[in-house]
């Protein structure tokens, strides 16, 4: 038997008949998921692993890739200003570039784990703000005075709305062999508000920057393939109950499938890019024409901001070739898959029925703006390990925010492509929706709710299955 039909063989009998039904009739060419992107795929490790366009893209798309680089990493900056070409930060903002947060296009890190407060500015940890509603579009109600998520830092004459200190507390816990562990759970003080108090019933939801590899081949995943997802998971017996998010699309001007951020409440990465430079950096564009100051934000609406004659900071053009650039982005190959205790940590992840959310392999089609991106991104059999739904994932996790339909318990499976090199890449280990979990093994620790059965599993395994467990994502 081949490795991945060996894995499958150790799931329960139903989830092998809801699994294989989903991947009837496809021969797998690449049975260990080494070329985790197709012929995207780029055999590359160290601190640029994940910098690479697809191996598979033609001349004129790499210097497309080179233009949208260049505007997702260097700075934005006040205007007016003589680089013309990439003025017009803030008012508000957290950052002056994409790559400020997503650093080498890879993770975030949370301030260290420490006694008492961090001073440390928490730069890639954005706390989406919002009061209980919905707005027109069924997505989440705006703070009135503070918009959607905090902005830590302000150009000059303008104050910053406030500031994020985080502490962490110690969880501790022991394995069935005895074994202690450690977890440290974080709490958010936000205080220094620049313009009075957060509207009552304010929720909070702390988000660390995720890694950006392969995101335009999840983009390419069929959405029946993902419906079909959660209807697998419903026919089989047990907790796992994975739901689609559903949310407004502003470049499609419809709701759409959500896929990207940590609660799916983005569907496309032209709706994700267009956000981040308005929200994340003050940069306006067709889509986003008005700076996110709020009414009662006098000094932030007097600012002189960078619109170039009122047309918008970031023009059509470049915008695109930001969000070509992403969708480019290769997934690197996997290392050490033939490795026995990696093929013996397999066995186990299927076995604690990791794969049913974490779903390894899809074949891809055409994206949703196909102008915005490369056919060589479809018909290509990837190994994203995602189902894209959302999971209750218990109150150790729970932000209690709903972003669109999740609720404030779910979180979206993340992808665990690419997962074993972003110490590389990034020079840490933190995981999970804000960072709190450092290294694989605790991130499986903080999983509840629907991933409770799974967790159990892990805490009843020998110290060399906890291992191999963590070998086999480590070569992901
Ligand atoms: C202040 C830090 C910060 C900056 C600056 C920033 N991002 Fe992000 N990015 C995040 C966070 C946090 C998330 C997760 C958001 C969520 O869950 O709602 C995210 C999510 C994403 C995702 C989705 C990835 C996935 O798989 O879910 C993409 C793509 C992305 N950002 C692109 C960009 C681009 C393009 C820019 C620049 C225009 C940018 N980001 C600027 C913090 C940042
Ligand atoms: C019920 C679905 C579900 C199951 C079962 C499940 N996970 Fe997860 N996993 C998630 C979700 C959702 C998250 C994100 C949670 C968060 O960020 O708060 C996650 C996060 C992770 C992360 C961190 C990823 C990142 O980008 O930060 C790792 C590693 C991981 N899971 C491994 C595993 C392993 C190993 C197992 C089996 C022991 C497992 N998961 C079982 C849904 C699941």
């Amino acid at each position: 038997m081949r490795p991945q039909a060996i894995a499958l063989a150790a799931l329960a009998a139903g989830a092998v008949a809801a699994i294989s039904a989903l991947h009837a009739g496809e021969p797998a060419p690449d049975p260990l998921g080494e070329k985790t992107g197709g012929e995207t795929t780029v055999w590359a490790t160290g601190k640029n692993a994940f910098s690479f366009p697809a191996a598979n893209l033609s001349d004129p798309e790499r210097t497309r890739f080179v233009i949208g680089n260049s505007f997702f990493k260097r700075n934005w900056v006040e205007a007016p200003a003589s680089t013309t070409a990439r003025d017009g930060l803030g008012p508000n903002f957290l950052a002056r570039s994409c790559g400020a947060c997503h650093l080498f296009d890879g993770r975030g890190e949370p301030p260290p784990f420490k006694r008492g407060f961090s001073d440390e500015d928490p730069l890639a940890l954005l706390i989406r703000l919002s009061v209980p509603g919905t707005d027109a579009h069924g997505g989440p109600k705006h703070d009135p005075v503070y918009g959607d998520q905090l902005n830590t830092a302000a150009i000059q004459g303008v104050q910053a709305e406030g500031r994020v200190r985080l502490r962490w507390s110690a969880v501790n816990g022991r394995f069935a062999d005895g074994t202690r562990y450690t977890l440290r759970k974080p709490e958010y003080v936000i205080d220094r508000l620049a313009y009075g108090p957060l509207a009552p019933g304010a929720m909070l939801s702390p988000r660390i920057a995720p890694q950006v590899i392969g995101v335009g081949l999840l983009e390419a995943i069929p959405e029946r393939d993902i419906l079909a997802n959660a209807d697998a998971q419903a026919a089989l017996p047990g907790a796992i109950k994975g739901q689609p998010n559903r949310v407004w699309d502003v470049f499609a001007q419809r709701e759409m499938l959500g896929r990207f951020g940590w609660k799916a409440n983005v569907a496309t990465l032209a709706h994700q890019t267009a956000g981040a430079f308005h929200g994340d950096i003050g940069i306006t564009s067709a889509q986003f024409p008005h700076e996110t100051c709020t009414p009662t934000q006098k000094d932030c609406l007097a600012a002189p901001n960078g619109s170039k004659n009122g047309q918008p900071e970031i023009d059509a053009k470049t915008l695109n070739e930001v969000v070509f650039y992403q969708a480019t982005l290769a997934p690197p190959a996997r290392r050490n898959a033939s490795d026995a205790q990696v093929l013996r940590g397999q066995r186990l992840f299927a076995q604690a029925q990791c794969a049913v959310c974490h779903r390894p392999s899809y074949t891809t089609a055409e994206g949703p703006f196909p102008h915005l991106t490369s056919k060589a991104l479809q018909g290509q059999t990837i190994w994203p390990y995602t189902d894209l739904l959302l999971h209750d994932m218990g109150d150790a996790l729970a932000d209690d925010r709903p972003d669109f339909l999740a609720n404030g318990r779910q979180w979206k499976t993340p992808p665990l492509w690419g997962i074993g090199l972003f110490k590389d890449v990034n020079g840490h280990t933190r995981l999970l929706h804000d960072g709190r979990a450092n290294g694989v093994l605790e991130a499986i620790l903080w999983h509840g709710g629907e991933a409770e059965a799974s967790k159990q599993q892990v805490l009843q395994f020998s110290d060399a299955d906890r291992r191999a467990l963590v070998k086999f994502v480590e070569s992901l």
